[in-house]
């Protein structure tokens, strides 16, 4: 009997641990939660928030642009990145930045399709009082004020280099004075590159009045369209000397046309191809013997725009306007070596 009791005892004091232990884990529980949800609350507030408007996936140098601007506005350096894929085309970028408005982000990063057409949208953009930076193609509106700064590359400079180039390679192999027959595969029309591009090759055709260009086409900087424009120029002109491509992808395209014509690219072949960007196949190109020159198109433009973001969060002024510095590449460099040590 007294055993009997004695286990009752034990049985309820044990039941009463039970509650008691329970009820504090509920409370630790519950203190635990709080906890979290304070320090979450505190870190998506740090946040900055970026919505950027990308062009869209046209070419390896997009996407390597895409890569680096992910890499610099990531959740670890503090941003929260809204990314949009405008699949080349203007209206969706348009709407994109009507949807960061609508978010209330903190900067609005925009790499425009083309350059017209904003001024409606980015007056939207600064009466909400967002930051608008502009990346790698620049816009053309009326009024500066509707954008902060832009960063991306001189691409008529980029036309410059390579006609310089070409000029200085017919005069190395003794063509200075032949009459030489072009095409070219121009990039998406109306866009800052493709601009650039045709107008420097265009002004400096005017020192060299035996530089037949026999038709240009827009190859909208992809691979597939590039092949059928230079399927085109194959069948249309037998004479082709040089074919500008308004960039490497582009150049894959025609090369692979040429090709498929029987014909040969590239330092010994029939056809000089001209290309910009620089991009890591396009080493691979050059290296084959396929392409002859690209001219740089430097894509790495995250950090350059979270710098510009991180000054105009410390009230720093920052510069309206910033080139970055390019270079070109030919089949007479070492190009092993560079391709080794470039990031795309
Ligand atoms: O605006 C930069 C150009 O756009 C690059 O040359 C091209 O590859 C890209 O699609």
């Amino acid at each position: 009997m007294k055993g009997q009791v004695w286990g009752y005892f034990c049985s309820m004091v044990l039941v009463l641990l039970m509650i008691t232990g329970c009820l504090a884990t509920d409370r630790e529980k519950d203190s635990i939660q709080n906890d979290e949800e304070t320090v979450q609350e505190q870190t998506t507030t740090d946040f900055i928030t970026v919505g950027f408007s990308q062009v869209g996936a046209e070419s390896d140098w997009r996407t390597a642009n895409s890569e680096s601007m992910k890499e610099a506005f990531s959740e670890e350096n503090g941003y929260e990145l809204i990314f949009d894929d405008a699949q080349q085309k203007q209206e969706n970028q348009i709407r994109a930045i009507r949807n960061f408005i609508e978010q209330e982000v903190d900067y609005i990063v925009l790499a425009p399709v083309t350059e017209t057409g904003w001024d409606s949208v980015l007056q939207e953009a600064k009466e909400a009082e967002i930051p608008v930076i502009i990346v790698d193609r620049m816009v053309n509106v009326s009024d500066e004020s509707l954008y902060t700064a832009w960063v991306g590359s001189d691409f008529l400079k980029e036309g410059y280099v390579a006609a310089d180039w070409l000029a200085d390679y017919l005069d190395r192999k003794g063509r200075t004075d032949e009459t030489i027959y072009m095409v070219t595969i121009q990039g998406t029309m109306g866009s800052s590159a493709q601009i650039g591009r045709t107008n420097g090759i265009t002004e400096r055709m005017k020192d060299h009045p035996n530089w037949i260009m026999m038709e240009r086409i827009a190859g909208d900087y992809t691979e597939a369209k590039a092949r059928e424009v230079m399927e085109y120029f194959l069948e249309q002109y037998s004479e082709i000397d040089v074919v500008i491509c308004e960039n490497d992808n582009e150049a894959f395209g025609a090369i692979d046309a040429i090709k498929a014509a029987g014909k040969t690219s590239g330092p010994n072949g029939d056809i000089i191809v001209i290309s910009f960007d620089a991009v890591s196949a396009a080493f691979d190109a050059m290296i084959a013997g396929d392409l002859n020159l690209s001219v740089e198109c430097n894509p790495l433009h995250g950090p350059r725009v979270a710098e510009i973001i991180q000054k105009l969060e410390s009230n720093e002024v920052v510069e309206k306007t910033q080139y970055v510095m390019e270079d070109y590449f030919d089949t007479t460099m070492n190009l092993i070596d560079i391709k080794n040590n470039r990031l795309y």
